[in-house]
């Protein structure tokens, strides 16, 4: 299922296709970065738990494939990798010869059947996707019913989101998120919260002393708020 005709650029994929590759080394590096996506890859082996070997996962705008390997190494599930950024997909098929990717467009109709897939996730994409309620109910449609989405959405009540600087992100409520996805006929079982503290403070955990400061803060503002106020959250559904 290699699909290969580049489709029509819009403003997030061409911010991505001009970090290409490098987008895990801009979005990663350092310990604070890393720890970030250590609990959000942690957010998909929670909400795919007990899923059988070989079932059927889109990572729609899966980058470079960071919760591709996961699923598909770890997790033993047959994933197919989507991406509106061919550099992203070739990242992937360079790492993973074996995974299935498709070039196209969230927010746009997905060239798949309805209830195709028993589980969709999708980390740090919608986002990008100005048309981001028709790309949630589009994840919902590929769904089977029964089947698990995760969706990390950029909370809107956040101060934290500040964090994102300058680029064209396009952040949402948790409750905004959740009614389109409940119109598409998902029903939520879990919320998990993102860092409640700035990517900026993040980049300062450098050593073993500042990464106890900034994870111990964390887990204060875990235990305290919860998904209140999180710069993130990954919304966890199964389709009815
Ligand atoms: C921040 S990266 C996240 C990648 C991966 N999900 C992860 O968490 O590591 C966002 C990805 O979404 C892709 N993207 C942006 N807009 C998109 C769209 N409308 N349709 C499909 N992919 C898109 C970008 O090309 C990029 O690979």
């Amino acid at each position: 299922m290699n699909v290969s005709k580049r489709p029509e650029l819009r403003t997030g994929e061409k911010y991505f296709t001009s970090l290409g590759a490098g987008y895990e080394t801009e979005a990663f590096s350092g310990l604070g970065p890393a720890w970030i996506s250590d609990r959000e890859l942690n957010a998909v082996r929670t909400a795919l738990r007990g899923m059988p070997k070989g079932a059927q996962v889109l990572d729609a705008g899966a980058g470079n494939g960071r919760a591709t390997k996961v699923m598909g190494d770890e997790l033993g599930l047959d994933v197919t990798a989507l991406d509106a950024v061919p550099e992203m997909l070739a990242s992937i098929l360079e790492e993973r010869p074996s995974t299935k990717t498709v070039l196209a467009r969230l927010g746009v109709p997905l060239p798949f059947d309805s209830e195709t897939f028993d589980a969709v996730i999708s980390l740090r994409v919608l986002k990008w996707v100005p048309a981001w309620e028709h790309a949630l109910t589009e994840l919902a449609r590929v769904l089977r019913p029964t089947g698990r989405i995760a969706v990390e959405i950029t909370n809107r009540r956040s101060i934290a989101r500040f964090g994102y600087r300058n680029a064209a992100v396009i952040p949402v409520t948790r409750s905004a998120a959740r009614d389109v996805g409940e119109r598409a006929g998902i029903e939520w079982i879990d919320e998990i919260p993102g860092t409640h503290l700035p990517l900026v403070i993040w980049r300062m955990g450098k050593g073993n002393t500042s990464m106890r400061l900034l994870t111990g803060s964390q887990a204060i503002a875990d235990h305290v708020l919860g998904s209140t106020g999180a710069r993130s959250v990954v919304l966890v559904g199964r389709k009815k």
